[in-house]
């Protein structure tokens, strides 16, 4: 416990903090201020198995033998873990262990772990604790901050799902030197978005002024963190200002689920790339930005996440218009103003066709 503070941080004044933390210890001091001692506590943990597999020494150092009883599920993270076969296969082995309201769900893995272990916690006799420790940068910076989970329904993404916030949130940035560098160069993305929705182009800044190779530090992710942490707390449920979240998200699910049906998928973070890209070029011809700015942001997005060859705009559309941001027959997209400021605005099909095509023949010259 005689670490130097920078590499531990509490973000979140009240319930729900996340703390980012170099020192695996805190993670006992985190759990005993929040749910007592560990003797009186049953646990149920959702394991993803890529992350027992490279650091099993850790996972029991987590959960040593002061808890009382310990069940582990060993998972393999990803979208197929996300429905209601899933859930109901949790919630029928907590009723086999006979598990009260005293149990808590923790999750030790990426995004779909969290998001699985909040949905099932958040039902299961109407609410018992969970806890996550995300080890992908995804899930360290965006799916397990914000109270928000979903599981999918068939093939539509995130359409059924509650808020419901974890007691803490413990991120160990160790984790994330066994993270594959597709999924890092996903998580990343979100890391930049993030940047872009801080208020001072701070965040920004030191994404620039450093090696995207080099793993970021507690620092780092604390700072993308509390971008995120302070959009939710001035709007949990997403009434407005949270809604800034999705900047690129619109295109870019259109993006992921058209190479998905052509049997090419992408991953979420570099088609949230592209969506940012397009966003960004529409913010220009609603004169919200300038288009020098406006290029200097894209060409940083471009220089890590190239832009899509030959997508077809009739198809994206089609997806588009099956999106939850779908209002009356338009479709909503977030637009950029400057660093933490956007817009909430809507466009039609043809808008979006012709805007497409401009940027599309932009891109070519
Ligand atoms: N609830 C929210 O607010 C929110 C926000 C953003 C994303 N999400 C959800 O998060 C999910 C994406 O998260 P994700 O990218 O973490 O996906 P994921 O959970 O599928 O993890 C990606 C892959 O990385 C592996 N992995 C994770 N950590 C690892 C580690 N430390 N070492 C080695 N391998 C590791 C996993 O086994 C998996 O194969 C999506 O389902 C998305 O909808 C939710």
């Amino acid at each position: 416990m005689n670490q130097d503070k920078s590499t531990r941080y509490r973000i979140g004044k009240n319930e729900s903090p996340v703390y980012v933390s170099e020192a695996l210890q805190d993670f006992s001091s985190h759990w005993r201020h929040h749910l007592g001692t560990h003797n009186k506590r049953n646990l149920f943990v959702l394991l993803d198995e890529n992350v027992e597999l490279a650091f099993p020494d850790i996972i029991s150092d987590l959960f040593d033998d002061r808890f009382h009883n310990v069940h582990i599920k060993k998972l393999k993270g990803g979208e197929q873990l996300k429905n209601l076969v899933v859930a109901t296969e949790i919630w029928d082995e907590l009723s086999a262990l006979n598990a009260d309201r005293s149990w808590v769900i923790v999750s030790i893995g990426g995004g779909t772990l969290s998001d699985l272990a909040g949905f099932t916690a958040s039902a299961y006799k109407r609410g018992i604790p969970c806890v996550f420790v995300p080890t992908s940068l995804m899930a360290m910076i965006d799916a397990s901050v914000g109270g928000k989970n979903a599981l999918n329904q068939g093939s539509l993404k995130n359409q059924i799902g509650t808020y419901y916030f974890p007691q803490f949130v413990f991120v160990f940035p160790r984790f994330l030197k066994s993270l594959p560098e597709e999924e890092y160069r996903s998580g990343y993305a979100e890391l930049i978005k993030h940047a872009l929705l801080h208020v001072n182009n701070n965040l920004w800044n030191t994404l620039q002024n450093r090696d995207m190779s080099e793993l970021p530090d507690a620092s780092l992710l604390a700072s993308a963190i509390r971008v995120k942490m302070k959009i939710v707390q001035t709007d949990p449920f997403e009434n407005n200002k949270r809604l800034f979240l999705n900047f690129g998200h619109s295109f870019g699910h259109a993006i992921e689920s058209y190479f998905i049906d052509h049997n090419k998928p992408v991953k979420h973070g570099e088609a949230v790339a592209s969506g940012m890209q397009f966003a960004l070029y529409m913010s220009v011809k609603k004169s919200l930005i300038a288009s020098a700015l406006a290029e200097k942001l894209s060409s940083m997005l471009e220089s890590i996440y190239p832009f899509p060859q030959n997508l077809e705009m009739n198809e994206l559309i089609n997806y588009m218009r099956h999106d939850k941001k779908v209002v009356h027959g338009k479709i909503r997209i977030i637009l950029f103003k400057d660093f933490g400021r956007f817009k909430i605005d809507f466009a039609t099909e043809e808008e979006l066709l012709v805007a497409f095509s401009e940027f599309i023949a932009k891109k070519r010259a």
